[in-house]
């Protein structure tokens, strides 16, 4: 199984999740920093003061990317590295580490995908109203502009946000997430500014009129009824609103899902945020989509309280792990058919355009067995059958470029902390060393071919 030529095969990663270095170099602090340090909110009180020092080992893991044989990295910026205070002038020194990161990928012929805001909001934006607030759009703009500026000559591929459905609900609509709100009024908002940031950044980057490859990241789910009901298969069409049309209907459309605002203004959330053409800028043209996939919703019609923190409770809706399914660590199903129904939608629903999974991969108990090595068989074969799953969607015409696993090391897992192990290496987090994983290995083989046998 081949995949086509220069199929970009690559791994990726988040600044807070991986830089550590937290107050290092003039970063301000992020809203990732004030929410785990605050008691209760991450697993075993963890942060990402220190994760994986990618800031101080980045020839090591440069090194290793390269011996590996990955072709791509996909990385984010940290925003308050770059404007501690979320707004003002660039810190050269911030800049510098990604020009560095950057210029260390291309001397080893490593592709650079830069992801401008992979979450970690600077502090300073939230105290002013964060996502909620119109303004963090235009500020978001002015520092893609800034990014732009620094390194737009050495990258090629430029997005804007990674998933803004997790941004807005987990953060601002579940509270499990930082900022730590609760609210669908929020999560709406929030939805709202981060796809016009979307916007007005790309219309700033665009204006530099160079051939670079602009995009955005969704995470996308396929929502399917937990039951053969009407009740279950009403209950999957709202959660695909929600989570999948909320985003992709702007996008692609220039228009938000009639059936989604209609559930919300009847519960009498005020939707006036939406201004005259927004949705024109959110709807600009992309150049590519990326996609990330772990699997899907299965959903039952319910009424689970709201404030719960449960997913879709306010849609009368929630999720549910089918019981026949193989579960990962995350307790999150392994389902990789979803990907190919998923990616195959998208070309036939909204846009025939160029495709790359950002983001796939599994979480597994890993530890280092008495040989010295990580023997993660079962990361292999979720890789394998989710490379199987993609190819299916390509030989079906989807344009799809390439792949991302997630991730390139074990790492900060949001509101997991470190008990979550996605890494194609490990990391052992007192000595920060790095053990390449069977995956890793058998990830180079598979690159080497560029398909599988
Ligand atoms: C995605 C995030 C990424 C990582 C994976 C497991 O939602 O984008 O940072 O945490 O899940």
């Amino acid at each position: 199984m081949r995949f086509p030529e220069n199929f970009l095969w690559g791994t990726a990663t988040a600044a807070y999740q991986v830089e550590g270095a937290a107050a290092e170099d003039s970063r301000g602090p992020s809203i990732w920093d004030t929410f785990s340090h605050t008691a209760g909110k991450i697993r075993h009180g963890d942060t990402g003061d220190i994760a994986c020092d990618q800031y101080n080992r980045l020839d090591e893991d440069l090194d290793l990317m390269s011996e590996l044989g990955f072709e791509a990295y996909r990385f984010s910026v940290a925003w308050p590295r770059i404007q501690p205070e979320g707004s003002g002038p660039a810190n050269e020194k911030g800049l510098d580490f990604y020009r560095r990161l950057v210029d260390g990928l291309r001397r080893r012929s490593i592709e650079p995908m830069l992801t401008l805001y992979h979450w970690d909001l600077p502090q300073a934006l939230e105290d002013r109203g964060g996502w909620t607030s119109r303004e963090t759009s235009e500020r978001f703009a002015e520092y893609a502009g800034i990014v732009y500026e620094a390194l737009s000559d050495e990258v090629g591929f430029w997005i804007t946000l990674n998933e803004p459905w997790v941004a807005s609900w987990m953060g601002y609509g579940l509270g499990v997430h930082a900022p730590g709100h609760k609210g669908s009024n929020k999560a709406l908002a929030a939805t709202h500014h981060l796809l016009l940031g979307h916007g007005l950044a790309m219309e700033r980057m665009r204006s530099a009129g160079d051939g670079n490859q602009l995009g955005v990241t969704l995470n996308l789910h396929p929502a399917r009824p937990s039951r053969n009901t009407e009740a279950d298969k009403k209950a999957a069409r709202r959660v695909d609103g929600q989570a999948n049309r909320l985003y992709l209907d702007p996008l692609f459309r220039g228009e938000y899902p009639e059936d989604v605002f209609l559930h919300y203004r009847e519960r009498g959330v005020d939707l006036s945020f939406v201004q005259d053409e927004d949705l024109q800028k959110i709807s600009d043209p992309i150049d590519f989509l990326g996609v990330n996939y772990y699997f899907r919703n299965t959903v039952r019609d319910s009424t689970v309280e709201v404030g719960k923190s449960v997913p879709f409770a306010d849609l009368g809706a929630r999720p549910v792990i089918p019981h026949a399914a193989e579960k990962t660590a995350m307790g999150w199903p392994v389902e990789p058919e979803g990907l190919t129904e998923i990616l195959v939608r998208i070309k036939d629903e909204y846009a025939d355009i160029p495709m790359y999974v950002t983001e796939n991969g599994r979480a597994v108990n890993d530890y280092i067995d008495p040989e010295g090595g990580v023997d993660d068989e079962e990361r292999i074969s979720y890789l394998e059958s989710h490379f199987r799953a993609a190819h299916d969607a390509i030989e079906r015409g989807v344009d799809l470029r390439g792949y991302m696993v997630w991730s390139f090391l074990d790492n900060f897992e949001w509101a997991e902390g470190y008990s979550k192990r996605f890494g194609i290496v490990y990391v052992e987090y007192g000595t920060q060393r790095r053990v390449p994983k069977a995956s890793a290995r058998w990830y180079s083989g598979v690159i080497r071919q560029n398909g599988l046998y």
